[in-house]
Parts: structure tokens; C-alpha cells; sequence
């Protein structure tokens, strides 16, 4: 189809084009795009035209499909969507301050769609708040982006934007930027001892930890797998977790259809089941 009308000096995305870009992402990714996102796909994907030199959005898709295109990754940053906040859906993290303090050795949390870092963090903020300084808790955080992931490993983050945090949390966890840095916040060596970050694609990277997680974040992403994947994604993270570990899912997310792997435990809270009331349950369906 003819392209009508311009973003820029950029030909608007034909629809084809648009589909193409969605087949991609969905079969890489797992990003189910809908049809309503048309033209945030093609703001999106103008920036990478721009800031890459191409002249059109074919360009673009001729090129990520080539193996280990350059490309891939500023496509896939692009339709990401990041939003995140400190303590976001807040009442997680009492349940998980109670849940830290009924165990008995070190802990470990992964926090499966990380973004900016605001997530892992205030995961390591409650674990010390909850257990001292001593604690021995350690945190995976991951994602598949990375820009956000670089954000989220630089912890500086600009003070006041973000009402997740009180006062008391910004003295005591963050240190206040001066002179070139004024109005910036960087997160302290306490908590940032705590996480490791590394790119990680929950569909299909192989799920390489040295241990099973005792706790596994995984809120507001699977929102944007289609049931098949939503599927997979919770059969791999009750692989990847030890039975008995709390899963903590999205405020819009339920896996209730999937209470052979997962038994709800709370407001959004899961508990991974053991693998033979797994076993049992899909005997059953
Ligand atoms: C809306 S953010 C949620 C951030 C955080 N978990 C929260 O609830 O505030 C969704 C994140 O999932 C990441 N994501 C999307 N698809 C992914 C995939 N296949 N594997 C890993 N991360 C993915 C995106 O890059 C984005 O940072």
C-alpha cells in the first residue's frame, strides 16, 4: 500500500509494514501488539529510522530480519513499554517483608521484567527494612530491554518525580546529588550490592540460575503476551522457582486458569505448586 502522508520527513507506516513489525515482535518477543497501536508503532519506530539514518520503515524490517542485525535491539527498546515506580501496587511488599521474615537462610528474589529499576530496588529496600542490614537476601533482576536495563544499573534517578517514595525511604536509601548533579538521587551501596541485572527474554532465552528462586516479581508484562504464551512464560518461571515460592503478578493479571502450577495465595500472589500437584492437575484438564 502507498504511503499518504508524512511523520517528519518519514512516509506514515502502511499497514502492512505495521502487521510485519507486529509478526516480529510477537515471534521474538512475545509483544502482542493490537491493531489500535498502529501510529504509537509508527512514533516509535520513526525515532529508530531517525536516530539510525534509514529512509522508511521497510528498511527497518528488511534489516532486523537479517541474523544479528544491529537493528533488533533499538527495534525491540522501541516497542517496549516501560512504565514502572517505586513500590509500585504497594501492597506487595508487606505480604513480602512477612513472607522474608518466616525464612530461614539466604533468599533469592528474581525480578523478571525489572524495566528502570525502580521494582528491584524497592524489592531490596523492604528486604533490609524487613530483616537489618545483614540481610542475605540477593535479587535477579532482568529484562529484555536495554536502555532500560542501563537506567536501571546506572540507580540515579532525578528526586521528586516519583510519589512511591517518602521521605524517610529517600534519606535513608538514597544519596542527594549536589552541584552537577542537583535534583538527581543515586541509590545507595546497601541495596545496589543486593541486584544483578542481565537481559533476559522470558520467552524464549534459556533460564540459566545457578539455584531455584525462592520469589519471582513478574508484574505488569504478561498483559502483553497472548494465553498461549502467558501459558509458557508461567510453566518456565515454575521451573525456574522452588515449590512453595511466591510469584507476584500484575493488579490486571490472573492465572487462575493455571492453578496446576500456581495456587492463589493472596491479592495477586501465587505460590508455586509442587511438581506432582502439577502433574495431577494436567492428568485432570
Ligand atoms: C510495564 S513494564 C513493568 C515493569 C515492572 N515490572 C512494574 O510492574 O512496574 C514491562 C516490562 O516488561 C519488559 N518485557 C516485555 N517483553 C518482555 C520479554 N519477552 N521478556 C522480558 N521482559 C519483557 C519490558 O521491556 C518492560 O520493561
Amino acid at each position: 500500500m502507498t504511503a499518504t502522508s508524512t511523520v517528519g520527513h518519514i512516509a506514515a507506516l502502511a499497514p502492512g509494514d505495521f502487521e510485519r513489525a507486529c509478526r516480529i515482535i510477537k515471534e521474538r518477543a512475545g509483544i502482542n501488539l493490537l491493531p489500535s497501536k498502529q501510529s504509537m508503532v509508527q512514533g516509535r519506530l520513526a525515532r529508530v529510522l531517525r536516530e539510525h539514518g534509514l529512509p522508511d520503515y521497510r528498511s527497518l524490517l528488511d534489516a532486523i530480519e537479517k541474523v544479528n542485525s544491529p537493528l533488533w535491539q533499538p527495534f525491540l527498546n522501541a516497542l517496549t513499554t516501560n512504565l514502572t515506580s517505586f513500590f509500585r501496587e504497594s501492597y506487595h511488599f508487606p505480604l513480602l517483608a512477612d513472607f522474608l521474615r518466616t525464612q530461614t537462610g539466604p533468599v533469592r528474589i528474581w525480578c523478571a521484567a525489572a524495566s528502570t529499576g525502580e521494582e528491584p530496588w524497592s524489592i531490596a529496600m523492604t528486604a533490609l527494612e524487613a530483616l537489618g542490614t545483614g540481610a542475605q537476601v540477593s535479587i535477579v533482576a532482568s529484562d529484555i530491554d536495554t536502555d532500560v536495563l542501563d537506567t536501571a544499573r546506572a540507580a540515579v534517578y532525578s528526586m521528586g518525580a516519583d510519589k512511591g517514595l517518602d521521605q524517610e525511604r529517600m534519606r535513608r536509601w538514597f544519596l542527594k546529588g549536589s552541584g552537577a548533579n542537583a535534583g538527581l538521587m543515586r541509590v545507595r551501596p546497601e541495596l545496589t550490592r543486593m541486584v544483578e541485572f542481565r537481559q533476559l527474554n522470558l520467552v524464549h532465552d534459556e533460564l540459566r540460575f545457578a539455584q531455584p528462586f525462592d520469589v519471582v516479581f513478574c508484574r505488569n508484562v504478561m498483559i502483553y503476551f497472548d494465553a498461549p504464551t502467558q501459558r509458557n512464560v508461567l510453566a518456565r518461571l515454575h521451573g525456574a522457582m522452588r515449590p512453595g515460592a511466591l510469584l507476584f503478578a500484575g493488579h490486571s493479571e490472573n492465572f487462575s486458569a493455571h492453578a496446576d502450577l500456581f495456587s492463589l495465595r493472596g491479592k495477586t500472589v501465587y505460590e508455586r505448586c509442587s511438581v506432582q500437584t502439577a502433574r495431577v492437575a494436567s492428568w485432570a484438564s
